[in-house]
């Protein structure tokens, strides 16, 4: 399967990609940095120090956009901040990567690729809708040429979490997901209803810090870090981003709704991802909506993913 992510990198972001380049039967084409979790330069840099690290230097990143559709700029949340770290990833120092980011845009290069790759590209978006939308916008033709899009967004049948309503990467760009939703594009939504039911726990840090890779530490102590900024009544943290990328890789491990959603873009519910049934009978489903899912088997497959990623990495290093 070919891929696109894009990511505002973040520790959650960061597992996404490593569960991605770990997975032998999908084939990254490249990165897009957004913003969200932190600054996109700081989110693009990341991205660049993670895949340097990972032993896949020569994967492509690209930079999104800076902020929402409809707004001028972009100011980080503090809880932003703390959730991930000043960095964005858990305070964990990173070798700065050699190369630089691409000199064409994140959008346009989602435009490129999908003309190019067609049906055959799946894009998984974690972070706001911006660069979707914002190619969907300048390129609208890409809509019919678009294979299937999985993000990581939204909640049906559970509150928000950054308001009662609205999950965190709807509500930086509610009119980004607005438009992505009533698009047409094939979008499967891995909201707060599934990502919230799978965890991770230290038990796999601790096996990642046992394969001895530089790239193992580091991750464990990222994902340490956001461990430590959930709940203890968890037991570890949530799995949001990995879980879109789950999705793509294995439907199978999902129950899926379809429905038709649009998002709530103004007043105290903005950002709310809701669904109409009047629509809906009309035979109009235009999103699959994830609402279960097989948690253990995700848990396993990215905990001996990664753990497989980090042996590797090391070995590499080792040759
Ligand atoms: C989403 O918001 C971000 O903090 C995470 O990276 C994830 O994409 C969860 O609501
Ligand atoms: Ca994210």
């Amino acid at each position: 399967m070919k891929m696109i992510l894009d990511l505002d990198t973040g520790i959650d972001d960061g597992m996404a990609l490593a569960y991605v380049l770990g997975s032998e039967d999908i084939e990254l084409l490249g990165v897009v940095g957004t913003y969200g979790n932190v600054y996109t330069e700081n989110g693009v840099q990341n991205v660049l120090n993670i895949l340097e690290m990972c032993q896949a230097p020569s994967i492509p990143v690209y930079e999104g956009e800076k902020h929402a559709i409809k707004k001028s700029g972009f100011l980080r949340l503090e809880v932003s901040a703390r959730i991930h770290g000043e960095n964005g990833v858990g305070q964990v120092s990173m070798k700065k990567a050699q190369r630089r980011k691409e000199e064409l845009s994140g959008v346009d290069f989602l435009i490129s690729a999908v003309k190019k790759y067609k049906k055959d590209l799946v894009i998984a978006a974690t972070g706001p809708m911006t660069n979707l939308a914002s190619a969907i916008i300048k390129a609208p033709e890409i809509i019919e040429m678009m294979g299937p899009v999985v993000i990581m967004g939204g909640a049906l049948t559970i509150p928000g979490n950054v308001t009662p309503y609205a999950e965190a990467n709807i509500s930086q760009d509610p009119y980004a997901a607005k438009l992505l939703f009533e698009s047409g594009v094939d979008v499967t939504m891995v909201g707060l209803d599934v990502t919230q039911r799978s965890v991770l726990t230290k038990e796999s840090t601790g096996k990642w810090r046992e394969t001895g890779s530089v790239a193992g530490m580091v991750f464990a102590d990222m994902v340490d870090y956001y461990i430590g900024e959930h709940d203890s009544s968890v037991g570890g943290c949530f799995l949001h981003d990995p879980s879109a990328v789950a999705a793509a890789k294995n439907p199978k491990w999902f129950q899926m709704l379809p429905m038709h959603m649009t998002v709530v873009t103004e007043g105290e519910a903005a950002g709310r991802t809701i669904g109409s049934q009047e629509r809906l009978r009309e035979g109009n489903p235009n999103v699959k909506v994830c609402i279960g899912v097989d948690d253990k088997a995700m848990e396993k497959d990215l905990d001996d993913t990664l753990q497989n990623l980090f042996i590797r990495c090391g070995k590499a290093r080792e040759d």
